[in-house]
């Protein structure tokens, strides 16, 4: 299945500030927006990343028309620096979490809605979530699933899985599924079971590892008056990119009481949206996927 992306106008709209420039799109995925971006003019370039090899052949084939205008790179944005090779750019894209593509494959594991492997690896340098599920004490259970999915009571449900593990492995997502139904009031199971899967598949992939790791060297990979646009889908997420453009707004890190600035450091962006920007009623009601989307933009000083 093909991904839809999300808010292809508002992506092009803040991302696109010079026409021939080069631009990152971290999350290529099968390829939407970084195909909207490189019509969008006939001189703008394009390096697209994916942790997904699968999804990185399907952006190929669509953009293959542009082939001499866009680079692919199998690996993880944390990393985008070695694949500018001392280039700098003029745009990044990231459009975070997952795609409809991979949801959409029962053998990934990432849906409860298909009985798969406890799988859920976006690429290699994945963790193991039936290893964990299998082997880790209830407290760190309990624990991702309340910082990675918000779950409402985790401790029921660590519990239930450390008792059901005990009468033989939890290998399939229907497992974990059934152990969910059986702890969380029927009105509750699709929203619990949404956070839960949520959670592990951040644990597994190390999803805020990644986007901190990218946030702290991006940039110096930027050119002035290059712009950044990150699509989140989770409140972590969003958190983390909402302070770091404000803290690169605001330059100075003396403490308030200091009469006088004694830091010297500077403003680096300028936040072109002071709140995030959300998908329209029509877009939600056309992709349900993209209810949850939260974008903001900013632009390098
Ligand atoms: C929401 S999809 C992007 C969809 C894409 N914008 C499109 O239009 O088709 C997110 C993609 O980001 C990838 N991804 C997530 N974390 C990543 C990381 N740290 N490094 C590289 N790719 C990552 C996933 O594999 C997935 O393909």
């Amino acid at each position: 299945m093909i991904h839809e992306p999300v808010m292809k106008k508002e992506v092009l709209n803040y991302l696109i500030n010079d026409p021939e420039g080069l631009y990152l799109d971290c999350t290529v995925g099968t390829g939407g927006h970084s195909l909207a971006i490189l019509q969008s003019n006939q001189d703008t370039r394009v390096i697209g990343i994916d942790r997904d090899q699968e999804a990185l052949e399907i952006a190929k084939e669509r953009t293959g028309e542009y082939a001499p205008r866009i680079e692919f790179f199998l690996g993880n944005f944390r990393d985008a620096g070695e694949y500018l090779r001392g280039r700098r750019c003029d745009g990044f894209l990231l459009d975070l979490g997952l795609s409809s593509y991979q949801l959409s494959d029962e053998s990934r594991g990432f849906s409860y809605m298909k009985d798969g492997p406890l799988d859920m690896a976006m690429g290699s340098g994945s963790r193991s979530v039936a290893g964990f599920i299998t082997s880790a004490e209830m407290s760190s259970i309990k624990e991702v699933l309340r910082e990675f999915g918000e779950v409402r009571k985790p401790g029921r449900i660590a519990r239930r899985i450390i008792e059901e593990r005990e009468r033989g492995s939890i290998e399939r997502t229907f497992q974990l599924k059934e152990i969910i139904e059986g702890v969380v009031p029927p009105h509750r199971v699709y929203g619990t079971l949404s956070r839960v899967f949520q959670a592990l598949r951040i644990w597994a992939n190390r999803e805020l590892e990644s986007l901190d790791d990218f946030l702290r060297h991006s940039l110096d990979l930027l050119n002035s008056g290059g712009r950044m646009v990150i699509i989140s889908y989770h409140s972590l997420e969003d958190r983390m990119v909402k302070t770091f453009f404000r803290e690169k707004e605001k330059g100075c890190i003396c403490p308030p009481d200091f009469p006088v600035c004694s830091c010297g450091r500077e403003p680096e962006l300028r936040i072109i949206t002071r709140r995030p920007v959300l998908p329209s009623g029509d877009e939600i009601a056309a992709n349900s996927r993209s209810r949850s989307a939260k974008l903001r933009a900013a632009e390098r000083i």
